[in-house]
């Protein structure tokens, strides 16, 4: 698709290249990004959005940015909205990244459940599971902790906003260059050759602990919890803070008695949910007494 209208004038370019990029065309992104996920972008992320979206100028053979807010904004142009996200959202991951909160989830939270008897039950989340490394590192942690957990009422909701991450997370299959945080032990238990030289499926025991779904974290939530364990990790860092303070102080209420919340190593809960959260150690915090379910 491309626009009758004349090329914009590349002197109002934010940035020099093969398509033009002005203010305007980055306010519109910006705003219909904000408006659809939370995600804050400023202009010093111009060149990121210029080198992620011109592949996609490439493939709609368009010649400007312009032309491409024009199809986003429009009725018709929802699925390359979608594609607009995805090309925007930053899906890094690892297996136990930040291995100090797996430590955290096995001692304090898995072990002292099935100390008590492993009755009633037991919910985790991982709100922006990306390709499913989070969730997976989770139910590693969890069957090492306690092998007979599948028997029980034991459950890992997976979410994330981006369907194409979510697709590539419930299919569970990694280069085997990816488990590098794996231990040899996990890798042999909870992991198989999927066809592909050099590919490693997640073994169905573990991937059925585990329920993937999308969710928007700056739209409405259907979860209730109450959960023993949330991982929120590494995405409120894209968002403004008064995002942030509203998705913390969503959390509380869905934490069981004594949950922890785990974010990432550059976040912090800020606003009223601190109220409610003690910290406990990096990045990691528990409900405090006074709320429980
Ligand atoms: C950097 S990854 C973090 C993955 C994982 N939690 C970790 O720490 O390794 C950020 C993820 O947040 C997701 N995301 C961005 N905005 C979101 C939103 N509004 N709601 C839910 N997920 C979102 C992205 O799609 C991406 O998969």
């Amino acid at each position: 698709m491309t626009s009758a209208r004349p090329v914009p004038h590349a002197s109002d370019a934010l940035l020099p290249g093969e398509f033009t990029l002005n203010r305007d065309d980055f306010r519109r992104i910006s705003q219909m990004i904000y408006d659809d996920s939370g995600i804050k972008l400023t202009e010093g992320k111009a060149a990121l959005v210029y080198a992620r979206l011109a592949k996609r100028l490439r493939v709609l053979k368009m010649q400007a940015f312009r032309d491409y807010c024009d199809l986003v904004a429009s009725a018709e142009g929802q699925g390359e909205r979608q594609e607009m996200l995805t090309s925007l959202t930053t899906n890094v991951t690892k297996f136990f990244r930040e291995p100090h909160h797996f430590e955290h989830l096995k001692t304090q939270i898995v072990t002292p459940f099935v100390q008590k008897g492993g009755q009633g039950r037991l919910r985790i989340w991982s709100a922006a599971c990306s390709t499913g490394q989070e969730p997976y590192s989770i139910a590693f942690t969890l069957l090492s902790a306690w092998p007979g957990a599948a028997n029980h009422d034991v459950k890992i909701l997976a979410t994330d906003i981006d369907r194409n991450v979510l697709a590539a997370a419930e299919a569970g299959v990694y280069a085997e260059n990816l488990l590098d945080g794996v231990s040899p032990e996990m890798r042999a238990r909870y992991f198989e050759p999927a066809g592909e030289r050099g590919q490693m499926r997640v073994v169905q025991a573990v991937r059925r602990l585990i329920t993937f779904r999308p969710l928007n974290l700056v739209e409405a939530w259907p979860m209730q919890g109450p959960f023993q364990a949330i991982f929120c990790r590494n995405v409120v860092i894209y968002f403004d803070e008064p995002t942030q303070q509203g998705i913390w102080e969503k959390f509380t209420p869905r934490l069981a008695a004594d949950g922890a919340l785990y974010i990432g190593h550059s976040e912090r809960v800020t606003g009223p949910a601190g109220q409610n959260l003690r910290s406990q150690g990096v990045s990691t915090y528990r409900l405090t007494g006074g709320r429980n379910r």
